[in-house]
């Protein structure tokens, strides 16, 4: 889909359908929506008085007006899409509403399109921030994984709508609708490439393979990566890390990429690790069958991770961003370390392998005792890490823990921003204590309780006091649209709210 922002009356765009709004319990609609009332007779206001528009959020209404059934009237088609209620509307709003219409608009298999921007009027919003939201909502919404269907395709072109316009009447606001439109190019283009990555199931999606998308967004940007093999994590130390790749065949990719920003202030820093198990079984601690193969997903946090970095080399902020990915499977093999084995984290710490299924954290430990041994100044991990996770906050919310509230209130601020909301968790002393070990300094466990807080206490003992931010995302990596502007399946997140994050540091 092609987007561009035209200035000009929404009534006469030669298109195949235009795209108007109206709130809820507005009887004679104002602006753009009242141009077109005007020149259809009054087409929308009658629709309205007879109750069949309401204006209801995503009520989407198709007037045909083709040829000279309004005299004059350029468009083949009229959506008219409710915002609902003028005080609940916001940059999700728009969002929802755009993707809404952009799937309508594909199943009326309509090639060109124009829309006027959602909110931008009397929504009151800011035009970029709308046109952004809207252009990001289209993107999204439009974002399917079918590559493996080779029969029972969708009865729809999938290259419709071919192109949407932004419209507006004021020529004065082009400029920063324009800017709205590339920057959510940027960021929806990232978030589908780690729903990409995500969808791929894990025997295409090993760590071999993420390192070659991952060098791919690296050389596309211009940024530096290195990918460590097994002997070269070894040499590091990382026992943590190297030991939950023992079960599997599939070599260890160890991903670290940057994008340099601000090349004179090096602690100027952003350190960026996704959990990237590219398949969980659980290792010996064998998951059970039902649902296992969503942990073709659990690299959602790598994917993520790797993703921003592309948006973040276009969007360039002015702040150094690091991406670690410790990439591998946690396979059952025969060289798969066991239940009660003890490894030594990068940093000299040793762990106790209570459970193998609680493999993220091993992996997190040493990504962050690179990171750190490399001069991070912030980090930012994200993983779906715990099932527990699922259980305290279901689909609604990413979990945050940290230990510093600066960051992790920019870090959801960021979410906010984007419509990918995050809630901070407490990380209490008392909790803390689950993790001891009878034989080594740390357990991989912590027993039944506060399952999400425990494993988040286990990641921050290697963050120590570094700035550091948690996302547990085991419940908002995969959904059923959650939001409109999310498949059923990979969503994404939390993709733009890291590029967010990133651009609010160094602005
Ligand atoms: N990848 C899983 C967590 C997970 C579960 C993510 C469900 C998404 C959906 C993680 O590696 C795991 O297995 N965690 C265990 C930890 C336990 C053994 C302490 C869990 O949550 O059960
Ligand atoms: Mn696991
Ligand atoms: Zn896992």
């Amino acid at each position: 889909m092609e987007l561009s922002v035209v200035t000009g009356d929404i009534t006469a765009q030669a298109v195949n359908a235009i795209v108007v709004n109206l709130f809820e319990g507005v009887a004679a609609p104002a602006g753009g929506t009242g141009a077109v009332d005007a020149a259809t007779g009054g087409a929308i206001s009658t629709l309205i008085a007879d109750g069949e528009i309401k204006g209801s959020r995503g009520e989407v209404t198709v007037i045909h007006t083709i040829g000279d059934t309004y005299s004059g009237f350029v468009p083949d088609r009229v959506l008219v899409v409710g915002l609902g209620k003028s005080e609940n509307f916001d940059l999700d709003g728009v969002r929802s509403v755009s993707a809404i219409v952009a799937r309508r608009l594909r199943t009326l298999n309509v090639e060109s399109a124009a829309t006027i921007v959602h909110g931008a009027g009397i929504g009151g919003l800011d035009p970029e921030a709308a046109a952004e939201a809207l252009a990001e909502g289209a993107i999204l919404g439009l974002y399917r994984f079918d590559k493996y269907r080779t029969s029972s395709k969708p009865k729809f072109d999938e290259t419709r709508p071919t192109t949407l316009a932004l419209v507006n009447n004021d020529s004065s606001k082009a400029p920063a609708l324009a800017a709205g439109v590339s920057r959510a190019q940027a960021f929806a283009g990232a978030s589908i490439a780690a729903r990409d990555m995500v969808s791929e199931p894990a025997n295409v999606l090993h760590p071999t393979r993420l390192a070659e998308i991952a060098t791919g967004i690296a050389a596309e940007g211009g940024m530096a990566i290195e990918v460590l093999e097994k002997a070269d994590c070894e040499a590091l130390e990382m026992g943590a890390y190297v030991g939950v790749s023992l079960g599997s065949h599939q070599p260890l990719k160890f991903i670290h990429m940057t994008y340099e920003g601000d090349v004179g202030n090096p602690d100027n820093n952003l350190w960026i690790i996704g959990k990237g198990i590219t398949f969980d079984s659980g290792g010996i601690s064998l998951k059970g069958g039902a649902g296992m193969g969503a942990m073709k997903g659990d690299m959602s946090g790598g994917a993520a991770a790797i993703a921003s970095m592309q948006a973040i080399a276009t969007l360039k902020p002015v702040l150094n961003v690091h991406m670690v990915c410790a990439a591998t499977e946690n396979m059952p093999g025969g060289g798969a370390q066991r239940p009660g084995d003890v490894v030594i984290a990068m940093g000299g710490k040793s762990i106790e392998v209570d459970n193998t299924d609680a493999e993220g954290r091993l992996t997190l430990a040493d990504a962050i005792g690179f990171a750190k041994s490399n001069g991070a100044k912030r980090i930012v991990d994200i993983a779906t890490l715990t099932g527990a996770m699922v259980v305290a906050l279901g689909m609604g919310h990413s979990g945050a823990f940290s230990n510093d509230d600066e960051l992790v209130d920019q870090m959801i601020a960021a979410g906010h921003t984007r419509g990918e909301p995050i809630w901070r968790m407490p990380l209490d002393p008392i909790t803390k204590k689950q993790n001891r070990s009878d034989i080594a300094d740390l357990k991989n466990t912590g027993g039944r309780g506060a399952g999400s807080i425990t494993a988040a206490h286990f990641i921050g003992e290697f963050a120590g006091d570094t700035p550091w931010v948690h996302l547990d995302i085991a419940a908002t990596n995969m959904g059923r649209s959650v939001h409109d502007w999310e498949p059923t399946g990979a969503t994404g997140v939390p993709t733009r709210a890291l590029i967010q994050l990133a651009m609010d540091l160094g602005s």
